[in-house]
């Protein structure tokens, strides 16, 4: 009997498909033109021996703020060897041990893995810097996870200070969806970075339809698509709060589909049926939880009605969590829509009903 992958036949529809995974960094942003020359403008310093103005960009989610700031991170990294790039995801590097970690690392400043206290691992980093002159930018991708433990917001605290201290250079970059992440933070912090703001709008349809055509000219054969395609991922998307991550995850699990169909092009029939698939989307946001978020949904999941008060959240994880970080994790659960919060009364006092959604 033939083997069941022999017999399992294929029909190519993409080139290379990996130019719609979410990471892929393309060597052309359209519409992200001014953004661009904003960060410019703020660390090219950087690459001369001068300071770097400190940047906060935010935005919704899909809204090109990661790809942007790698895309600039790759045409630094071409352009000068004094400024160093360093890329950290908060969801990623979430203790204050593995992001000092990595900004000694590609620092190149020699730690040993065992027996060196943070405070070691600073002051390696510090010297590294002395000596070589070289002047990190520091990007915090998810940023408000940086808010959610006080070890690593002594992070935010230390390295704001450096400069001033240590007489030496740096630049750092925060990326959120929240755009009231600057307001949460400690306001001795918050008046050393002197943060400029790049804020980056939902895309139309228009753009979105853009985006997604000049990713099709590398990811597709010229015959894959039927002409409706583009424009209906692009409508979807734009229904999703105009982010372009949903039009490109549509566009590949259709081509996928397409493929698997044996069909000779990609048809709006598939693009219909991979909307239905939007399920892992979510999934990879609650993989994402810090583990406030987690437990607070965890909980809320045990109650017979899913929900409870505010305060009554800030109870149940006294001593284990602040309520100022009890109160972060739930505005960042709002946000990602795993729960809904509603205003009630009580007595003479307002309270706010969480609720878990679905
Ligand atoms: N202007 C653009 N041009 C091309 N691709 C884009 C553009 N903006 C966003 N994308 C793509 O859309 C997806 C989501 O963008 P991302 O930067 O991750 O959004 P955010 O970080 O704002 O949530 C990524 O795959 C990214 O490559
Ligand atoms: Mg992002």
């Amino acid at each position: 009997m033939a083997n069941v992958f022999e017999s399992s036949k294929v029909v190519s529809l993409f080139k290379d498909e990996r130019v719609l995974y979410p990471d892929f960094v393309p060597d052309v942003l359209p519409f992200r033109d001014e953004e661009v020359s904003e960060l410019v403008f703020c660390l090219k310093p950087a690459s001369i021996g001068r300071k770097p103005t400190n940047v906060f960009v935010f935005g919704k989610p899909g809204t090109g703020k990661t790809v942007t700031l790698k895309y600039v991170l790759n045409e630094l990294k071409d352009y000068s060897d004094r400024a160093k790039g360093i890329y950290i995801n908060c969801f990623e590097y979430s203790s204050k041990q593995s992001i000092l970690a990595r900004i000694a690392n590609i620092l190149g400043v020699a730690v040993p893995t065992r027996g060196v206290s943070s405070q070691e691992v600073f002051l390696r980093i510090i010297a590294v810097m002395k000596t070589t002159k070289v002047i990190p930018i520091i990007i915090f991708d998810e940023a408000e996870q940086l808010l959610s433990d006080d070890s690593t917001k002594d992070i935010l605290y230390d390295l704001s200070r450096l400069p001033e201290q240590q007489k030496v250079l740096l630049g750092l970059v925060f990326i959120s969806n929240d755009s009231f992440f600057l307001s949460n933070i400690d306001d001795r912090v918050k008046s050393s970075l002197q943060c400029s703001k790049i804020p980056f709008e939902p895309y139309t349809v228009p753009e979105l339809k853009e985006i997604l055509l000049a990713r099709t000219k590398f990811a597709f054969f010229d015959y894959s698509l039927d002409k409706e395609v583009i424009p209906l991922c692009a409508a979807h998307a734009f229904k999703m709060g105009g982010d372009s991550r949903v039009a490109l995850s549509v566009l590949l699990k259709a081509g996928r589909l397409a493929e698997r169909k044996n069909s000779k092009t990609v048809s709006i029939v598939h693009v219909r049926a991979s909307f239905l698939e939007e399920k892992p989307v979510k999934q990879e946001v609650t993989s994402n939880l810090s583990r406030q978020e987690k437990i607070i949904l965890d909980y809320l999941s045990t109650l017979s009605k899913k929900e409870a008060e505010s305060g009554e959240l800030y109870k149940k994880f006294e001593g284990e969590y602040s309520d100022r970080s009890i109160r972060l994790a739930i505005a960042l659960l709002k946000e990602k829509k795993l729960v809904s919060c509603k205003q009630v009364k009580k007595g003479n006092l307002f309270t706010r009903l969480i609720k878990k959604v679905n």
